[in-house]
C-alpha cells in the first residue's frame, strides 16, 4: 500500500497496543516533528508559491494533530517526556542522501526531502491502521482516532508525492527516485526492533 514494498510485522501492533503511554508520547513528538519539517520545507520552496502554501497548511494540520494527541495524553494523565531519537526517519534521510548523485542540485535535494517525507507519511499511515485494528475492541475511541489519522496521513503521502513532482518538473526523475527510496525504506523497516513507537 501507498508505495511501501513491505508490510510491518504484525507483532509490532500487538506490542504497541500493550504500551499505549509510550506510543502516545512518541506519536505526539512525531506530529510536532512533522509540523516543523513541513515548515522547514516551506522555507526552502519560497520560489514555488503554491508548494510553499500547501506546506504551510500541512504544518498547521500537523500541529492540530499534535494538540489532539496532547489532549489524549492529558485525558490519560500521561506526562509528555522528551523525544526519543527517530532512528527510522534519520536513517532513511541518511541512506537516501548517500544514494543521491554527488553534487546534486539543490532542487533535487528538496525533491528527495519531499519524497522521503512521503514515505514517512506512508509508513506512519500503515501503522496507524494497524494500531486502529489492534485497539478496536479494547479502546474503541482511540481506535477511531487512529482510523481518522490513517486517512489524514494517506492524504499527506499523496500530497508530498504531488509536491515533489511539481518542484521537480520531471515526472520520470520522481518515479525513478520513488522506486529507489522504496527499496531503501523496505530494507530499513526490516531492521526495526518492533518497539512500541510509531517508527519503532
Ligand atoms: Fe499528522
Ligand atoms: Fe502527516
Amino acid at each position: 500500500v501507498l508505495g511501501l514494498l513491505v508490510a510491518t510485522d504484525a507483532r509490532w501492533a500487538q506490542g504497541a497496543a500493550r504500551d499505549l503511554p509510550r506510543v502516545l508520547c512518541d506519536h505526539a513528538h512525531c506530529e510536532m516533528k512533522a509540523a516543523s519539517n513541513a515548515l522547514s520545507l516551506a522555507g526552502r520552496c519560497i520560489g514555488h508559491a503554491e508548494v510553499m502554501r500547501a506546506l504551510v497548511e500541512l504544518a498547521e494540520e500537523e500541529l492540530r494533530h499534535f494538540r489532539r494527541v496532547l489532549e489524549e495524553l492529558e485525558r490519560r494523565g500521561i506526562a509528555l517526556g522528551p523525544p526519543s531519537e527517530d532512528w527510522y526517519a534519520a536513517e532513511l534521510r541518511r541512506r537516501v542522501a548517500r544514494g543521491r548523485a554527488q553534487g546534486a542540485l539543490d532542487g533535487l535535494v528538496i525533491v528527495d526531502r519531499l519524497l522521503v517525507a512521503s514515505f514517512i507519511e506512508a509508513r506512519s499511515c500503515e501503522r496507524f491502521k494497524l494500531l486502529a485494528s489492534a485497539l478496536a475492541s479494547a479502546d474503541p475511541a482511540l481506535s477511531a482516532f487512529y482510523d481518522q489519522l490513517f486517512a489524514d496521513e494517506a492524504r499527506h503521502h499523496r500530497l508530498f508525492c504531488e509536491l515533489a513532482t511539481r518542484v521537480c518538473g520531471d515526472e520520470g526523475h520522481v518515479r525513478m527516485r520513488q522506486s529507489e527510496i522504496a527499496l531503501i525504506e523496505a530494507a530499513l523497516v526490516g531492521e526495526l526492533p518492533l518497539a512500541p513507537e510509531i517508527h519503532g
